[in-house]
């Protein structure tokens, strides 16, 4: 693993958006895994800053997201496919029909877990994968667990996680499960960035890096992934 410790969530952004500019700069038709919550948002402002710069253009570029929640419609404010048009889509000139998500609300779960991964493969895999992490140690919604998942599957949300993201619920009604691409679908990604700020982050940061490696920690998956850059904050680092 490659661990980056950088003064501010700011420079964080700056270094994350600036290894997928030069990578769309290389490859237009990139691949790229994206990621949801407060930790990527400050780079996916960097990257519409580049975007309006005229320094990168996503015309051609290819996204699936990690996850979505169950039983939420699309169109509701704090679903997964509105947070990734109101913080980085509807700003920059990326084409929507080459953006991807898990749909939470299918009939057939199991039938769209393998519709999600056979597309995934069939697009050639994921170049950059983009991952947060939660407090427990969770990627995606891949939550700990007993065995490591492979493809895309639906999940229980721990109360853990379920505490960290009710409070973009107002109305206090937050999904309780959720469908995420698998641990080993991450780790088929070519390169993974994991951004992780603050010292809520410290102890899952911890285990991810020098923890044993456990599906009860599921980031600690990374020390195995040839390719895994941790971009992280002081605060976060202050366990190691
Ligand atoms: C959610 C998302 C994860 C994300 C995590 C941490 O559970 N499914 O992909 O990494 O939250 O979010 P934050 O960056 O807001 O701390």
């Amino acid at each position: 693993m490659d661990l980056r410790i950088f003064d501010s969530a700011a420079e964080i952004a700056r270094a994350a958006s600036e290894i997928f500019v030069q990578h769309i700069k290389k490859f237009p038709n990139a691949c790229l895994g994206l990621a949801t919550g407060a930790s990527p948002l400050e780079t996916y402002r960097c990257l519409i800053e580049d975007y309006q710069k005229g320094l990168v253009s996503f015309r051609q570029v290819r996204t699936f997201n990690l996850d979505e929640y169950c039983d939420l419609p699309e169109e509701d404010k704090n679903s997964y496919h509105s947070f990734m048009k109101d913080n980085l889509f509807s700003h920059i000139d990326i084409s929507m029909e080459n953006t991807h998500f898990p749909n939470g609300n299918a009939a057939d779960m199991e039938a769209e877990c393998k519709r999600y991964d056979q597309l995934i493969l069939s697009s050639g895999g994921i170049d950059i994968q983009l991952l947060g992490i939660g407090v427990n140690g969770h990627i995606g919604f891949n939550e700990p667990s007993d065995v490591f998942s492979e493809g895309t599957n639906k999940v229980r949300l721990t109360e853990s996680t379920i505490r960290s993201n009710k409070i973009y619920f107002q109305d206090g009604k937050m999904p309780t499960y959720a469908v995420t691409m698998g641990i080993g679908s991450i780790m088929n990604a070519k390169k993974i960035i994991l951004l992780a700020i603050g010292e809520g982050k410290a102890e899952a940061i911890r285990r991810t890096v020098k923890g044993e490696l456990t599906p009860n920690c599921p980031a600690s998956i990374l020390q195995k992934h040839p390719d895994a850059t941790l971009l992280i904050d002081r605060e976060a680092a202050k366990k190691l």
